[in-house]
């Protein structure tokens, strides 16, 4: 029987067929778009609608010359054919703490109950649902209508990927009775089945295989060509959510519920637990489920179920205080250590790296695995104690692989009975592989470093590498290869030199262009892409020079309480003048001005200080920063905050506080951008005084320093 068009598999339409089918399609679309937009009257199901969709862009792909430009498919911008647009998100995407064990989540409650000023016997629900092993997705949804898609990328600003979000069965294009605007987040997974079909068509066209559902599902979604993410079957589960212009419910489950009743995918195992003993009882519940799953999941995520309690317990610099993710235990596989290699990185860190017979640990395919220090090596720990009961790792070894979750796989044990009889005790060099300068080992370090500084090549290519990374400048076109050859080249060896890039450029001293796989326009879109870094947050800036112990989190705490590069910097100078620096006497060291201001910083610690003052100590790496800083213009935080009123000022709070606790007083003030000190100073532009404050006040009216109440603060806030 001769099918209809309307029913045929786009594959079979003839291009008459096409035609009457794509004229078809755009009116009953148009009339669906008509009814539901103005008439608020849907005449198709949401699922009917994103399927007729669907197969109007099929067929398009299909019979391209047969595309009008009034297609339905323009309704939703189509994927940029060059790199991906980026969006800022209007709430930071964070991630998560960890938990490993059960006394870390008794922890997670007892840290919480503190800073809410809660006792143990108070009631305090939690909800708990799976942690899905994938990649995470912020879509917008204004007036029922996604207006974008965006991946994390760095957490602030992601990469547009709405086309290919649309080909996800569970992102519906337009959704019904919601807020006018919803972010709606969650995670993109891929499916045991799909992944295995995926990988199986992958081999079949000589095509790449991917390691695991969630690199397969990370590479299907950040496709520059949607066709390509169309033909991955990639799945939803919403479980968060981004900026909504009314608040879903009162509670995370309710608002879990909400966003299911508005046609998202939710997690079924989600379950409302009440004490930590609840919640560990159902995280085995859900570990028991694990292997009878589709999906992978890599843990449990914690949430306080109270969201009045979750605004006040607010977030770190990366992470929100109202939730962790306890971990699944690793995985263990066992397989034949090849080598021994010494990778030098950008701290001067001698790493020793397992060559591995590879073998496939969790499902992944694991072929290097670290093997932390020389002590770890040898069978003991820092101290000094015997490890793994005192066995040596050595090359020809069977030694078995841990691997938990994104964590680089480590070697975990040995097994002596296999270990081949000409196999020898691996001796650590004490030279650099690179550079050949020497490799010490600090009193109390269990690394041994290469002390050739800036002129190990390993050391700058690293310092280089970190430089144009992700959360640091993230240049686009100017990756780790690049940064590599170009320095290589001699182009760029130290930082200040990839903003010089193009003025040498155009000097003619060498022309980028002629370079092998380079054109005159891939060049002047690598110069356009740094010349777009030169304005930096100030926060970006600090984490992006790669001084040893200074994390993303550790930059924000830093760059919240200093503002700007120079008072950092003449901070840090002036903590390096103290005679004390080099002798480790740290008590001596911590009465100084500088060193107590650095250690006032939530979030700053002694070893920080330490590294960032050694630096700043170094006439090289001082005037290398200089460099360097001259090409930049630092936006300091106070600017990105600025639409709060207290966005830079300095605050002490002082006194008791009745309507919250101390730390969240700090941490909301921090979070809008306020700097939050133990004393008042000439500095102190604002005291916040509950009943009891004594000397604080006192000393405020001295200087002339404004002084109010907690309802007041509360009121200036707008949290009253
Ligand atoms: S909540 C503000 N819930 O885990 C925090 N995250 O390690 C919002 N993830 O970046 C995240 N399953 O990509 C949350 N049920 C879940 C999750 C989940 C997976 C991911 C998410 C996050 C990462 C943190």
């Amino acid at each position: 029987m001769p099918q209809n068009a309307q029913t045929k598999d786009v594959a079979s339409l003839t291009q008459e067929e096409a035609g009457a089918e794509l004229a078809r399609l755009a009116t009953v679309l148009h009339a669906a778009d008509e009814a539901y937009h103005q008439k608020d009257a849907p005449v198709l199901t949401d699922a009917d609608y994103d399927s007729l969709k669907r197969r109007n862009v099929e067929i398009e792909r299909r019979f391209p010359d047969l595309k009008k430009e009034d297609s339905p498919s323009e309704q939703v911008g189509a994927a940029p054919s060059e790199g991906f647009r980026k969006i800022p998100h209007s709430i930071p995407m964070l991630s998560l703490e960890n938990a490993f064990d059960e006394s870390d989540v008794t922890e997670f409650d007892r840290a919480i109950r503190k800073f809410l000023g809660m006792s143990e016997a108070d009631p305090l629900a939690y909800t708990a649902e799976p942690k899905i092993d994938g990649l995470s997705l912020s879509l917008r949804y204004e007036g029922g209508q996604l207006v974008h898609a965006a991946t994390r990328g760095d957490g602030t600003i992601g990469e547009d990927v709405t086309s290919n979000a649309l080909t996800i069965r569970d992102v519906p294009e337009r959704i019904k009775s919601a807020p006018e605007l919803l972010e709606v987040r969650g995670e993109v997974y891929m499916s045991h089945e799909d992944f295995a079909a995926l990988n199986a068509r992958q081999a079949e066209q000589d095509e790449k295989t991917f390691a695991n559902p969630r690199n397969a599902a990370a590479g299907s979604l950040r496709q520059l060509d949607s066709r390509i993410t169309a033909k991955r079957p990639l799945r939803f589960f919403a479980y968060a959510w981004g900026s909504v212009s009314e608040s879903l419910a009162d509670t995370q489950e309710g608002a879990i519920n909400r966003l299911k009743g508005v046609g998202f995918a939710t997690n079924p195992l989600m379950a409302l637990c009440n004490g930590t003993a609840d919640l560990v009882a159902h995280y085995r519940r859900i570990e028991e489920a694990r292997a009878t799953l589709d999906y992978d999941i890599d843990g449990v995520v914690y949430k306080v179920n109270d969201l009045g309690l979750q605004a006040r317990l607010g977030f770190r610099s990366t992470t929100p205080r109202w939730a962790i993710a306890h971990k699944f235990p690793a995985e263990l596989a066992w397989t034949q250590l090849e080598a021994i290699d010494i990778q030098v990185g950008r701290t001067g860190a001698l790493s020793p790296v397992a060559r591995l017979q590879p073998v496939t640990v969790g499902g992944v395919v694991v072929s290097n695995a670290t093997l932390h220090n020389e002590d770890y090596i040898a069978g003991r720990d820092a101290s000094g104690s015997e490890i793994r009961d005192g066995k040596d790792i050595r090359a020809g070894d069977w030694v078995q692989i841990y691997r938990a979750g994104d964590v680089i796989p480590k070697v975990a044990d040995v097994d002596l009975s296999k270990r081949p009889k000409d196999a020898r005790p691996y001796e650590f060099p004490e030279e650099c592989p690179v550079c050949g300068s020497p490799a010490i080992r600090e009193e109390g370090d269990a690394v041994r470093r290469c002390t050739g500084g800036l002129i190990c090549r390993a050391q700058a290519v690293e310092k280089l590498k970190h430089f144009v990374s992700r959360g640091a400048f993230d240049i686009e076109g100017l990756g780790a290869k690049q940064v590599e050859d170009f320095h290589c080249r001699g182009w760029i060896v130290e930082l200040a030199d990839i903003f010089l890039l193009e003025e040498r450029d155009r000097e003619r001293e060498r022309r980028l262009k002629d370079v092998d796989g380079w054109g005159e326009r891939s060049a002047d879109k690598l110069f356009a892409a740094i010349g777009a870094r030169r304005r930096i947050h100030f926060h970006r800036f600090l984490f992006s020079l790669g001084i040893r112990h200074l994390g993303e989190a550790a930059a924000k705490d830093l760059a919240r309480h200093f503002n700007d590069w120079s008072p950092l910097a003449a901070a840090a100078i002036d903590a390096a003048k103290e005679p004390a620096v080099n002798d480790a006497s740290q008590a001596a060291l911590d009465g100084s001005p500088a060193w107590k201001e650095f250690l006032s910083i939530d979030g700053v610690g002694r070893t920080l200080v330490r590294s960032l003052v050694l630096i700043m100590d170094q006439e090289a790496e001082r005037a290398s920063i200089g460099r360097l800083v001259r090409h930049l213009e630092i936006v300091p935080p106070d600017a990105q905050a600025s639409g709060s009123p207290v966005a830079g000022k300095a605050i002490v709070f002082t006194g008791t506080l009745s309507r919250m606790t101390r730390n969240e007083a700090k941490a909301r003030a921090e979070a809008l951008g306020a700097r939050v000190s133990g004393s008042v100073s000439s500095k102190t532009d604002l005291v916040v005084a509950g009943p009891g404050a004594g000397s604080k006040v006192k000393k405020a009216a001295e200087l002339g320093v404004e002084t109010i109440d907690e309802d007041e603060w509360l009121a200036l806030v707008g949290d009253a």
